[in-house]
């Protein structure tokens, strides 16, 4: 056993020599038994080297880097033998530094770097490392240095940080758990995982997202533990003052993101980690799934039955019984005889297939997919250098490295024919990886993880990432300018540059209504922009009320897709009669009419990086009670939502924000900063607007692109204090944005008691061709006289029931309306 010699100092409050102890470790593998652990602390810093932004500390063995990124980014590294590993990262591909406003001082106590916004502290006395504000409040210090044991059958080291976890303090993030939204108290792991029913607090499931948000005394800061290893996460669990974050190997590596604001923390999470890419419009719209609709006429039976009952939808899906023996590229022809001429017919009726694909590739010689992969020595293999095989739905698999640079573009081009046949999204399932029976890959399967090897252990979290990564990387180069649609089941931090997601096999029960709403907010918030769940839930069956209730909130999800495993009846809008057709209906064209909003709020996310759902803590983080609330949420920043989570209730309680709030069905002016009872009838759940919003909608349409729109209906929500909203226009469907062809509108209203304001400006090169808007103007306190835009005046207007209703020319710069 190794003695830990560097900790000498009498004034160190870490342990300082070797510790026998039953560790974080064999809590979480029993297997591993009861030997003891050495756990070696970082010692005394003794010296520091600058090289332009990066800092290095040393102890006299073990290094700590901390590199500047942002004013408001530092990352911390530690190398128990001064060495560090190669700096790369799935997460965060490319780690630039964005500011030189940064300087190191010292005193006898510590080292400090400084941005003008933050301050990183590196005691002297014991190595803790901490973090403050511009005003010296300190938001995140260590409570024991970092440490780490070393991992005899693999090599490297078992890694830890450990933080001060403070009394009022709160946690959010770290993607689908499906428990409370707020995680203080609690322990995870990060390991994806096939949790086919899952249940409530059932950890880990399909994804690792390895960033916290911390919220304490109204400052919020974010750790994001970039380690692809199996990871571990502890608010205040185990001891309730300490929040520990650990992992089974890899380096310990963190970024401290400072807030203040949780929306500031997540916004700097997508610097490292990027945004969600623009998707095609009509990935907003509805989508229908089920496993499986085969053969065609079946197929072709649903998508008539949208139209002909007059329900949008846009996505149509096939699940794996429309490939020869689940085969991957290939097409059952009994079941589809002509996948062209079948496609082509759906898209010329609006609907865009999408396709599943698995990672597992059938062992068989006469199958070229398997063919090409095997001779180009492209699926994983053992540690002794057999084949990596299991078990999924094909039968005896392989399974294509996706971590090989070289394997990606060789699946990516695979696409090249399904897209000639008109496939309009891919649908990546199984990338856990999972296989039957053993669950996973063992851990010994090597990886070239981008020619920084490994073993499964430390490719497992990123398998499914990758895998996406490939498909969206081929989708995009074949489809050229066209936006690709893609969806995965499992990822790790950065997924969001390649796919949306959806939360998983789920269960048809309320509880799982619970969960799906917490899971959308919480993969919001943890940079999973894009995201749904199985509308209905997966396995099971729900009444009528349950699933439209479902419905209800899925109209609010980024991401709206209905599916159902292959052994429930039947579940598209219209199998439950009425009225739960009726009111399914009238959702789903809400979705459509509020589409120009919904894809505005993308494009916030897309450029600025803010979430597309926001949990109430995220609109007033300095009020507590909002840190437990979970059930209401903002979609945007101007539209609040509270979906119906039980049966057979008539009202609800809702908390609306400070500020003032229009009810969206009922147009009355409520007064936010506590709590409503709203009337919950199942042909309504609580919807409030922002006092002051432009919020844009369209016509009903059956799917995106269906009707030339020719005007613009914007719908004006009165407020006596200034507020700004945006609309954005662009094609929809390329990546022209990327070259500014987009047109970003910003609003500005603004009212008294006697007038009311309207400004536009824009920003961007795209031209919409729709010529007026439509205006609506909600909560009038006056009944006007004159409307005046840009010095002309206004003839023809309404006025009823305090909504002014009049069209215009969508070019005006001002308009003023007046009593
Ligand atoms: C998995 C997926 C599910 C899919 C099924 C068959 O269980 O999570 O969505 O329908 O496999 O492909």
């Amino acid at each position: 056993m190794e003695e830990n010699i560097l900790n000498t100092d009498p004034n160190i409050v870490a342990p300082v020599v070797e510790e026998e102890i039953e560790g974080f470790r064999h809590l979480n593998n029993p297997a591993d038994g009861i030997k003891p652990i050495v756990k070696k602390y970082l010692g005394i810093p003794n010296s520091v080297v600058q090289s332009g932004n990066k800092f290095y500390f040393t102890d006299g063995e073990a290094k700590v880097e901390a590199v500047v990124i942002t004013n408001e980014i530092i990352r911390i590294r530690v190398a128990p033998h001064g060495v560090f590993l190669e700096d790369f990262s799935y997460g965060v591909p490319k780690l630039e530094a964005r500011t030189t406003e940064f300087k190191l001082t010292e005193d006898a106590d510590e080292y400090r770097i400084s941005t003008p916004n933050i301050r990183c502290h590196i005691s002297k006395k014991n190595f803790f490392i901490a973090f403050s504000d511009s005003d010296n409040k300190v938001t995140s210090v260590d409570a024991v240095p970092m440490h780490w044991e070393e991992n005899t059958q693999f090599g490297g080291y078992y890694v830890f940080g450990t933080k001060v976890c403070h009394p009022s303090e709160t946690f959010f993030g770290l993607g689908d758990k499906p428990t409370e939204l707020n995680l203080r108290g609690k322990r995870f792991t990060n390991w994806n995982t096939d949790a086919y029913s899952f249940q409530w607090g059932q950890d880990p499931l399909y994804r690792t997202i390895p960033f916290y948000i911390s919220v304490n005394e109204g400052i919020a800061h974010g750790i994001f533990f970039d380690n692809t290893f199996k990871s571990h996460f502890d608010f205040g669990a185990e001891d309730a003052s300490k929040t520990s974050f650990w992992s089974d190997g890899g380096e310990l590596q963190y970024y401290y993101i400072h807030g203040p604001h949780m929306m500031d923390v997540v916004k700097r999470y997508h610097i490292l980690t990027g945004t969600h890419p623009m998707p095609p419009m009509w990935a907003l719209g509805y989508h229908q799934c089920r496993w499986s609709y085969y053969p065609e006429s079946k197929v072709r039976v649903i998508t008539k039955g949208f139209r002909d009952r007059k329900i949008p939808c846009d996505g149509i899906y096939l699940d794996i019984d429309y490939m020869d023996g689940y085969r991957c590229f290939t097409w059952n022809r009994k079941y589809f005889p002509d996948p062209k001429k079948m496609i082509a017919d759906l898209a010329a009726d609006g609907f865009k297939t999408v396709v599943i694909i698995d990672p597992g590739i059938r062992v068989d010689d006469s199958y070229p997919v398997f063919k090409e992969g095997k001779e180009k020595r492209y699926f994983c293999r053992r540690s002794d250098d057999y084949f990596m095989e299991g078990h999924v739905w094909p039968g005896r698999c392989q399974f294509p490295d996706f971590t090989n640079p070289e394997v990606r573009e060789w699946w990516g081009g695979l696409f090249d024919e399904l897209v000639q046949l008109g496939v309009a999204g891919v649908w990546n399932d199984m990338n856990e990886p999972a296989v039957f029976g053993a669950g996973t890959f063992p851990d010994d399967v090597r990886h070239q993880y981008d020619g920084h090897r490994g073993s499964h252990r430390k490719a497992h979290n990123v398998y499914g990432m990758q895998m996406v990564r490939a498909t969206y990387e081929g989708l995009r180069k074949i489809l050229k300018n066209k936006r690709p649609f893609t969806i995965t089941r499992a990822g790790y931090s950065g997924l969001q540059r390649y796919a949306s997601v959806w939360t998983g096999d789920n269960v048809a029960s309320w509880e799982h209504l619970k969960i799906g709403n917490i899971q959308c907010q919480r993969l919001s918030m943890s940079g999973v922009p894009f995201c749904g769940t199985d509308i209905g839930g997966f396995s099971g069956e729900p009444d009528g009320e349950l699933f439209t209730r479902w419905i209800q909130l899925g109209t609010f999800s980024p991401f709206m897709r209905a599916h159902s495993a292959g052994d429930t009846k039947e579940r598209e809008p219209w199998s439950f009669g009425e009225p739960f057709t009726a009111i399914n209906r009238k959702f789903i064209e809400l979705r459509y009419r509020l589409m120009p909003y919904m894809y505005s709020t993308f494009w916030e996310h897309h450029r600025y990086g803010f979430p597309i759902l926001r949990p109430v803590v995220m609109q007033e983080q300095d009020v507590q009670s909002n840190h437990f609330r979970q059930d209401e949420f903002t979609y945007g920043d101007k539209i609040l939502v509270c979906p119906v989570l039980e049966p057979g209730i008539q009202f609800r309680t809702v908390y609306l924000p400070k500020g003032k709030w229009y009810n969206f069905w009922t147009s009355e002016l409520v007064d936010g900063g506590k709590e409503v009872q709203v009337e919950t009838p199942l042909d309504t759940i609580p919807i409030f607007v922002k006092a002051g919003s432009v919020i844009p909608e369209y016509p009903v349409q059956q799917y995106v692109g269906e009707l030339e729109i020719e005007e613009v209906k914007l719908n004006v929500y009165y407020s006596d204090i200034e507020a700004n909203s945006f609309v954005f226009e662009d094609y929809g469907e390329t990546f022209a944005y990327e070259q500014d062809i987009y047109l970003e509108k910003k609003f500005q209203v603004n009212g008294t008691q006697t007038a009311m304001t309207i400004q536009q400006s824009l920003e961007g090169l795209y031209t919409p061709r729709y010529e007026n808007y439509n205006f609506s103007i909600v909560g009038l306190p006056f009944k006007p006289a004159n409307i005046m835009v840009d010095n002309k005046w206004v003839t023809n207007f309404t006025f009823n029931n305090s909504k002014l209703e009049f069209r215009h020319n969508k070019n005006f710069k001002m308009i003023k309306i007046m009593k």
